[in-house]
């Protein structure tokens, strides 16, 4: 759990220290503030985001050094001391674990895990395929660092491929260089569908136990994984799509196949959730999906992960709140809140 947490320099704050319980804890305050400072500052070593963290824009204005510290106690009730500090100067991040320098693999091994609820992954089915995609990604990349590993050596093939596509179209390379980077972009893919399926499995097994969650309105969930590979078999869908796509490639000098370019959906009582739900659907499939990576990340890391709730029940009614109430009960959960005081009082029972 974590029970301590120092910022110097860090967004809008100079030089701040918090403690916290081991259940739920409020963080009150008006808009444009620092809430969402704290619960960034939390979420920065829980590394479950495959998306830039841009650490620069972390850095309190007009200064050029952040530190954060966190102090975590374990299941033995011995404090662990992370702490990360970063340089515009110099653009390194420097991170220790009891005053003991580390690197950032060793952090990912390490370091604590969160779920992040916010506002914005609301909108999950009205955004861009990549904002999905991300969010299948973030999940992942917390439990397996395999899969962080593939994911990014698989953008580098990606580019030499592309790279070589360029060399072909000027003359400059022959056609059979890109039968090495074929192969390394299947073997790649290979491994990050592997754990792609490992969620889609999960998921699928995981309804039955979330229907609670949709009050009796939706009977039937289905998780669709959107994708041009055969799953049956990998290896022979992807170096058949690359050969017949080759001299497409070779004009447009980009591979224009890769998991990035997958998707999925939601079937909600055989509609599909992209195109045809309502927002109270929306809401509760949301709900459904984050306690589904709760329950996968705490169960695949074997690590009790802190929720980290910003903003986000002003988009729910009261039985939502309610049902996630009940959930979260059982974790270190931390809220930001506009709402005063009052509003947590009207919920006490659940909040407590
Ligand atoms: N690098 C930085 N240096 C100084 N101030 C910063 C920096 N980054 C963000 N801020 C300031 O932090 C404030 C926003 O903080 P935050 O997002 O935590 O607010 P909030 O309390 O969550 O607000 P809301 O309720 O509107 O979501 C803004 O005033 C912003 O200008
Ligand atoms: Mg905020």
């Amino acid at each position: 759990m974590l029970k301590n947490l120092k910022l110097k320099n860090f967004r809008s704050f100079s030089d701040f220290e918090i403690d916290f319980s081991e259940n739920i804890n409020s963080i009150i305050g008006p808009n444009w503030k620092w809430k969402t400072n704290i619960l960034e500052a939390i979420n920065l070593i829980c590394n479950n985001t495959s998306e830039q963290v841009w650490l620069e824009n972390m850095v309190k204005n007009d200064f050029s050094v952040f530190f954060v510290r966190w102090i975590f106690e374990d299941e033995n009730w011995l404090e662990q001391e992370i702490s990360v500090s970063y340089s515009l100067d110099t653009k390194k991040k420097q991170i220790s674990i009891n005053k003991k320098a580390i690197t950032s693999k060793k952090l990912d091994e390490l370091g604590e895990k969160s779920i992040y609820f916010s506002p914005i992954i609301m909108n999950l089915f009205y955004m861009w395929p990549s904002k999905r995609r991300d969010f299948l990604d973030n999940i992942l990349w917390a439990c397996f660092p395999i899969y962080r590993d593939s994911l990014k050596k698989y953008e580098n093939v990606v580019k030499s491929r592309n790279k070589i596509l360029k060399n072909i179209w000027e003359w400059n390379s022959n056609k059979d260089e890109i039968i090495f980077w074929d192969n390394k972009m299947i073997e790649l893919r290979e491994i990050i569908y592997k754990y792609r399926n490992i969620f889609i499995d999960y998921t699928e097994n995981g309804i039955k136990n979330f229907s609670e969650y949709f009050l009796g309105k939706i009977e039937n969930v289905e998780f669709k994984y959107i994708t041009k590979t055969d799953f049956n078999d990998i290896k022979w869908s992807i170096k058949n799509y690359l050969d017949k796509n080759l001299d497409r490639d070779i004009i447009l000098k980009k591979t224009q196949i890769w998991p990035h370019i997958d998707d999925f959906d939601i079937i909600v009582d055989n509609k599909s959730l992209i195109e045809f739900a309502s927002r109270w659907e929306i809401k509760s499939i949301i709900i459904w999906l984050k306690l589904l990576e709760l329950d996968f990340i705490k169960e695949k890391t074997s690590k009790k992960p802190i929720l980290l709730i910003d903003d986000f029940f002003s988009e729910l009614d009261n039985k939502h709140i309610e049902l996630l109430s009940f959930k979260i009960a059982n974790y270190q959960t931390i809220i930001s809140t506009i709402n005063d005081l009052e509003f947590l009082n009207s919920r006490k029972t659940f909040l407590n």
